[in-house]
């Protein structure tokens, strides 16, 4: 069975729609047909500032809602990123393989470290996407399901597993993206050309699954539309109401003609009602079987120690090849 690998920062207390339909569901799809790691990864969150103690809760927050998504400890693997030392370890050797510049050129990097100003950005930001290729690499992934923003970061990943493999001997699997078009960007409810993001999008642009379906009515009601009354699906020239019909057509499995078809002389408003409603049906039992997994977090804490236990047989097995081709001496 081909491997897939992806992760996801613990950086909010809920995941919201664009997570799941650019990544997420995929993560759950693709249980069936691959050999699935899937990580939280908290190194990766530190890079910006944090709080200990609300970095600790927030990674089990979103351990709870991938099993309440439907990741099955039986069919695959997920584990919390600093469970496994290999991760940090093999990042420093694929550092080692990476221009200055090239780092230099990752356009999250660039705005983010403009925002946070030169000072302040930490050098954690700027290697952040060669640990993102260690965690990719380690378990010789095929295909890692993510949205659109992370096609840049991926195209490190397999410059450094090829540069790797060509400078030292064949050792990485060299990783394709597995990115679904349709749903690779949803935007911000309130900026529909901005893709929906828990840094720069504003609480009422995007649509949390942990947040009570109410509020999300709201919001979706008071999404930015287009002019116009027409519900017709034109990325370009109405990119609000395309951005809703995405999200309606993903939740339900109607497919967007359909919907169009259905809404035929009807208005903005009747869509939004009924798209808050899909919403609602939705996110209610994650909501339930999330609460369930937080509300026994020993139980939650053993889960993720039988995962990282799983992803550390692979990981160290890849780490130590890498090692011997490098020249370092074999761990003892
Ligand atoms: P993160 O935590 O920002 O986002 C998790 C996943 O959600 C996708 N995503 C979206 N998809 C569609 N529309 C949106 N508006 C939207 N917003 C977020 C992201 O593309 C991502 O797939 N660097 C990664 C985490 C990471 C990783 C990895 C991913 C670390 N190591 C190894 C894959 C493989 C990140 O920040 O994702």
């Amino acid at each position: 069975r081909p491997r897939v690998f992806s992760g996801i920062q613990p950086t909010a207390d809920s995941f919201h729609l664009g997570n799941y339909l650019g990544a997420l569901r995929h993560w759950v799809a693709l249980q069936d047909s691959h050999d699935a790691f899937y990580c939280v990864v908290d190194l990766h969150a530190i890079t910006a500032g944090h709080d200990p103690k609300v970095l600790k809760r927030r990674s089990r927050v979103a351990a709870a809602q991938l099993f309440a998504l439907g990741l099955d400890p039986e069919r695959s693997t997920l584990f919390v990123q600093s469970q496994v030392p290999e991760h940090p370890q093999l990042a420093w050797v694929l550092g080692c393989i990476t221009g200055f510049g090239e780092a230099g050129r990752m356009t999250q990097f660039k705005d983010k470290s403009q925002k946070q100003g030169s000072e302040r950005a930490s050098v954690g930001l700027f290697t952040y996407p060669i640990l993102q290729a260690a965690d990719i690499l380690l378990y010789q992934a095929n295909a890692v399901p993510v949205g659109e923003d992370q096609r840049q970061h991926l195209e490190l990943s397999r410059d450094l597993a090829q540069r790797f493999n060509s400078l030292f001997g064949r050792t990485f699997t060299v990783p394709a993206p597995h990115i679904v078009k349709d749903t690779a960007k949803i935007t911000d409810l309130q900026d529909p050309t901005a893709k929906m993001s828990k840094s720069s999008s504003s609480p009422a642009g995007i649509i949390d699954l942990l947040e009570d379906p109410a509020r999300s009515a709201k919001k979706i009601r008071s999404a930015v539309t287009d002019t116009g009354r027409e519900i017709v699906f034109d990325a370009e020239g109405k990119p609000g109401i395309s951005n809703l019909l995405t999200i309606y057509s993903a939740l339900s499995g109607r497919g967007i003609d359909d919907l169009v078809a259905a809404y035929d002389g009807k208005g903005y408003g009747d869509l939004k009602k009924d798209l808050a409603e899909v919403v609602r049906e939705f996110v209610t039992p994650i909501q339930e079987r999330t609460n369930g997994y937080l509300n026994d977090p020993a139980q939650l804490d053993k889960l993720l120690a039988q995962g990282a236990e799983k992803a550390r047989v692979v990981a160290a097995a890849t780490l130590r090849d890498a090692y011997e081709r490098v020249g370092f001496f074999p761990p003892v």
